[in-house]
């Protein structure tokens, strides 16, 4: 399979919690009936893969991260032929279906777990865990979730040992030096590949392997391993996604991208540089970002997200520096009240103020720049979250669809819902959700529709070439993408200020230039092309004409 035929080249990825999307049974928990439900919504919006987070079975103390069986489906979301059923339909509406995948660790009431903790030292099977009598063992290995753990590893009175928990305490971390453990979880990348999904996201892939004197992250038999994973990818002969969540510098990331290894990875540091550059209107960080990652691996491979499940990852100074944190913490007006382990736990609407400017600039941003843009549900109607709730839950609330009560979410009693439905002032349900937006031409729901629908008329966007172009303007970012036949031309304004600047545009002297967005004629291009951006303005422009079909055809612009 070439990366040129892959459906994921420049997709659009969608993620939701199926447990806070849509309630298919009226018991107020999320589900598969319930998602199912919501497909033509999604196919409007004009999305082209879902990726949900974890629907194994789980104690449920990590959003499902602690599963207890790898190869079913939680009772509550549903069971494995609503998963095909999901499947079936998702496909029928040209929707592709990613899952989470998470290979570093299961929960502790995993029957491997707790057969290991009873077995005897050195046994194959307390083998499955990684175990110590010493807890200062690999002590370079930072504790990730400083605010609930002090410690990597955790005493066990049964096995009388410590165990290793790279995350909560009740996720012990599996034993890969075990080739049992190794030939256990390739059994569940094959289990889901022949159920038909259409890609993983693969949870915390740093982390597979220890060794001491290092952070355990990225060492090269987890490489070793996840190389494995793709050749039974490869073997299954579909074309499967598969997609490294990897919170770690473009350089260290980089490496999951080898042509025999993982298809993508998540841009986390382009995620911190994008906040960076609106919290401070100055975009050259921003650039040089951009151009870090595409010379490392140019194309397509980047997934690119604002927000998601967890908090806004901005690290101990190892994933961007000291001062793009403080830069962003100073400029978003973020004090240390929503500060969670080593980022911000807030929702992408909250985060920008409430500013609808910045939410479509920076989505602007995502949906023109080479790589895999992802929206988080309900970031498309600028949904609120609800701070003060357990650990993660402030940004995982029930998806808002309707004025009605809980937003649609559910019919059931209000205190058997997953998650509070958002009340609070200026996010209320009432107002930010699908039903009334879908009815206002200016919403946020309509533009971000209107901007997909521009994308997939612009093969450029998706798997165009880029180019960053000499701006003369410190709040401006200008790149071009191009496939041989189109031209995009896409300038940026990361500040609260209006800018004024003019482009070089003599390489297309006399080339006819479009708005794409509303069609606007605009002077043809020449050496001092002149722009106005106001304030979080952008624009996409065609350069030239276009060979076959137009794009910007009136369909688009009635
Ligand atoms: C990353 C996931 O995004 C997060 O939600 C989870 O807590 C950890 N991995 C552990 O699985």
């Amino acid at each position: 399979m070439t990366e040129k035929d892959s459906w994921w080249e420049g997709a659009v990825i969608y993620q939701l919690i199926p447990r806070s999307y849509a309630d298919g049974n009226s018991d107020g928990i999320g589900d598969l009936q319930g998602l199912i439900g919501r497909l033509s919504y999604l196919r409007w919006l004009g999305v082209d893969a879902l990726w949900l987070t974890p629907i194994y079975p789980s104690p449920l103390e990590d959003g499902g991260y602690d599963i207890t069986d790898f190869e079913n489906i939680h009772p509550e979301l549903g069971d494995l032929s609503a998963f095909h059923r999901l499947l079936k339909a998702a496909h029928d509406q040209g929707i592709k279906i990613i899952i989470d995948l998470v290979l570093n660790h299961t929960s502790v009431l995993h029957p491997w777990f707790q057969r290991a903790r009873w077995a005897p030292k050195g046994s194959t099977e307390r083998e499955v865990y990684v175990w110590s009598d010493d807890p200062n063992k690999y002590a370079e290995a930072p504790v990730l979730f400083r605010n609930f753990e002090s410690s990597n590893w955790e005493w066990d009175d049964v096995a009388e040992q410590y165990y290793l928990h790279r995350f909560l305490r009740h996720q012990p971390d599996l034993n890969y030096e075990n080739p049992w453990v190794q030939d256990q979880m390739l059994g569940v990348v094959d289990f889901w590949l022949e159920r038909g999904v259409d890609g993983f996201r693969l949870d915390a892939v740093p982390f597979l392997f220890e060794a001491e004197d290092s952070r355990c992250e990225g060492l090269p038999e987890t490489h070793g391993f996840l190389r494995q994973v793709r050749a039974r990818v490869e073997e299954s002969g579909r074309d499967v996604l598969l997609l490294a969540e990897a919170i770690q510098p473009v350089k260290e990331a980089a490496p999951y991208l080898a042509d025999d290894e993982l298809h993508g990875a998540f841009n986390f540091v382009l995620t911190a540089h994008l906040f960076a550059a609106v919290a401070s209107g100055n975009c050259k960080q921003l650039k040089l970002c951009l151009q870090e990652a595409q010379t490392v691996v140019p194309g397509c491979r980047w997934a690119l997200p604002l927000r998601n499940h967890d908090e806004l990852w901005l690290g101990d100074g190892h994933l961007v520096p000291e001062g793009v944190i403080q830069t962003i913490r100073a400029g978003l007006h973020q004090g240390h009240g929503h500060w969670l382990n080593w980022g911000i736990n807030r929702r992408l609407a909250p985060l920008l103020n409430g500013d609808p400017r910045a939410n479509r600039l920076l989505h602007a941003l995502l949906y023109s720049l080479p790589g895999m843009p992802c929206l988080y549900y309900g970031d498309e109607l600028g949904m609120g979250d609800w701070p003060g709730l357990r650990d993660r839950d402030p940004n995982r609330t029930p998806m808002a669809w309707t004025p009605a009560r809980n937003g649609g979410f559910s019919s059931a009693p209000d205190p058997l819902l997953v998650l509070p439905a958002i009340t609070a002032p200026g996010y209320d349900y009432r107002v930010v959700n699908v039903e009334v937006q879908k009815q206002l031409p200016g919403s946020l729901l309509n533009w971000h529709r209107r901007m997909l629908t521009c994308r997939r008329l612009l093969p450029a966007l998706r798997r165009g070439d880029f180019e960053v172009l000499e701006s003369r303007h410190a709040s401006v970012m200008v790149y071009l993408r191009s496939v041989e036949s189109m031209t995009v031309l896409v300038a940026a304004n990361l500040s609260g200020a209006g800018a004024s600047l003019s482009l070089d545009l003599s390489r297309w002297n006399g080339a006819r230039t479009r708005e794409v967005l509303w069609g606007c004629e605009y002077p043809p291009a020449n050496e001092d092309w002149f722009v106005y951006l106001p304030s979080y303005g952008f624009s996409w422009w065609l350069i030239g004409e276009v060979d076959g079909s137009d794009p910007l055809n009136a369909d688009l612009h009635n």
